[in-house]
């Protein structure tokens, strides 16, 4: 994953740190800079957040790096940017597949990124050298290579990179975040691009050499870098967003909008869902409502999908879901079907990857997410599936809105049952959508918390792992599906009778009274929001930063 920044311009350094600050959702194990002063290569380099490195300098040139660790464990030495000698430092997003067979001696770190500097100081100076080493990497690579005549490279195959111009200053960055308050306008690099930049500006070229001509993009609002405002975390914040997230999805998801999908769903032989994690459990959720409407279909984990031997016909249609439209599993399971039949994106970034490669994209419309663990895009994403299917069935969405009083109404209940959660462990359980929350919660307790928190069907409780439940064991229950009420009851009871500590979380509170600790809630959406609010308590009351996560990154673009 990794962010990786450059910057042409004054104050170079602490500039590109500060644009590296938004890029720590793509990993934040350690930090570097590189910069030229007094003629000469300067690196710097730290474990830990970028705030950790601390770095004064003139300099008008700056490559920067915030790393989620791939090859070589987390410490300086590992850090980039690498350089191999006086004349080149670099940093690297991505995985060079063939840097053992590339390396021209013997490297300093463990890494796989540090053959390109090799490479680079074997090859000499100038563009023609960055040519011959972006001829020569296979992988993923988005690469800035600083030249100490001060010269920035850049190198693009399969990991994003975007770079953005004004007034005799350069941006280069892993996401177009990082031109927020510095222009509007920025150019995407394609795959196999390469590009040079100085003061005078960036040319595009291609791994052959050819001058490219390019279109300058215009930043959407709504990626505009968000900030925290009153809250103390961005995970937070973000779960009080979701109510105008929807109120915007409701805006956009009119009849007319979603009748290509809607038809194209009718249409399909099976509509087949693809994601990873918390995008998993949201073609989860969609398989539950769409199923509801009649319509045949699968959910998929997309790195498992990517080499199983199931085959679309040309009538299915394949559903890829990604907050980030970056995750490589994603894009791999992609890859099986296009061309063989109809693709659709839900994703919250409409200049992702996801997004330019399929037929159809759907826009989740969240607004940016910077918090690691997905909250109000997993929200949106739900949202969005109701609204289709409720349209499928040309009935009204079943899915509330969430509301500000609705939400201070769960962050006390969540703040509640955790003050007398000390585990390390919790089963939660649920049936079909509530089901689905379960997974989530226990995903997102386990993110944020560390709790291992695994979640079950509630019916498969007596099947085995029942065997697990003995005193004070700690079982949070979703139960909000009226025609599961009693069903969830049993299972309830059947965990109570063995001691386990229950919290339910219904809108049916009365029929839980007595099996322990009842949460009321008003709708299935509240529920989701409770376990979001559960799982950040959780962090909150054991001193853990929820928006950073460890050994988490926001953007999983390595296989
Ligand atoms: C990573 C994140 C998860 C996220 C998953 C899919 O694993 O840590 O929180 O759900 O990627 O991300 P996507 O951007 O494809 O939704």
């Amino acid at each position: 994953m990794c962010g990786i920044v450059g910057f042409i311009g004054k104050n170079a350094v602490s500039n590109a740190m500060e644009k590296l600050r938004l890029l720590q959702y793509r990993g934040y194990d350690s930090v570097g800079v590189g910069f030229v002063e007094d003629g000469e290569i300067r690196i710097e380099k730290a474990v830990g957040k970028v705030d950790e490195l601390s770095v004064k300098s003139e300099s008008v040139r700056a490559v920067a790096h915030t790393r989620w660790a791939t090859h070589g464990k987390v410490c300086t030495r590992n850090a980039h940017p690498h350089a191999s000698g006086e004349n080149w430092a670099i940093v690297h997003n991505g995985i060079i597949e063939n840097y053992s067979e590339l390396a021209t001696g013997k490297t300093v770190s463990d890494t796989d990124s540090e053959v390109i500097a090799q490479l680079l100081e074997k090859y000499g100076n100038g563009l023609g050298s960055v040519i011959a080493c972006a001829q020569k990497l296979e992988g993923a690579f988005a690469v800035l290579a600083l030249e100490k005549s001060g010269k920035i490279y850049a190198i693009k195959q399969k990991s994003p990179l975007f770079v953005s111009e004004k007034n005799g200053e350069v941006v280069f960055a892993s996401d177009p975040v990082c031109f927020c308050g510095f222009s509007d306008t920025y150019y995407s690099f394609c795959d196999k691009e390469c590009a040079v930049a100085d003061e005078n500006g960036v040319e595009f070229y291609s791994f052959s050499g050819e001058r490219i001509a390019k279109t300058p993009q215009t930043l959407a609002v709504e990626y505009r870098a968000s900030e925290k405002g009153d809250f103390d975390t961005f995970m937070h914040k973000e779960i009080y967003d979701i109510p105008l997230a929807q109120s915007r999805i409701e805006q956009t998801y009119l009849p007319a909008f979603v009748s290509e999908v809607v038809s194209d769903i009718r249409h399909a032989d099976e509509v087949w869902f693809i994601g990873c994690g918390t995008a998993y459990h949201a073609c989860l959720f969609a398989v539950c409502v769409f199923e509801k409407a009649g319509v045949r279909c699968r959910a998929f984990i997309a790195s498992e999908f990517r080499y199983s031997d199931v085959v679309p016909t040309k009538n299915t249609l394949c559903v890829f879901v990604s907050q980030s439209g970056e995750t490589a599993d994603t894009l791999g399971a992609l890859e099986k079907v296009a061309g063989v039949c109809k693709t659709v994106a839900l994703t919250n970034v409409g200049y992702s990857a996801l997004a330019s490669a399929v037929n159809v994209c759907l826009p989740t419309l969240a607004g940016e997410e910077r918090a690691v663990a997905s909250t109000k895009a997993y929200a949106c994403q739900i949202f969005v599936f109701d609204i289709l299917a409720s349209v499928l069935n040309n009935a009204e969405p079943v899915m509330q809105k969430l509301d500000k009083n609705g939400l201070d109404y769960i962050f006390e209940e969540a703040k509640r049952v955790v003050k007398s959660f000390d585990k390390n462990e919790l089963f939660v359980l649920g049936r079909k959508a509530d089901y689905v929350t379960a997974l989530e919660c226990a995903l997102k307790v386990k993110e944020v918390s560390y709790v291992n928190a695994n979640a079950y069907p509630t019916g498969e409780l007596k099947h085995g792992f029942i065997a697990l439940i003995e005193e004070g064991t700690e079982v949070l229950i979703f139960a909000t599906d009226p025609i599961l009420y009693k069903k969830s009851l049993h299972g309830a009871r059947e965990c109570k009778s063995r001691g386990a500590k229950i919290t339910v979380v219904t809108t049916e509170p009365e029929m839980f009274e007595g099996v322990g600790n009842v949460v009321k809630v008003s709708s299935y959406l509240c529920s989701v929001a409770f376990a979001f609010a559960f799982a950040l308590e959780c962090a909150k009351k054991r001193n853990f930063d929820p928006d950073m996560p460890r050994n988490l990154a926001k953007s999983v673009t390595v296989e």
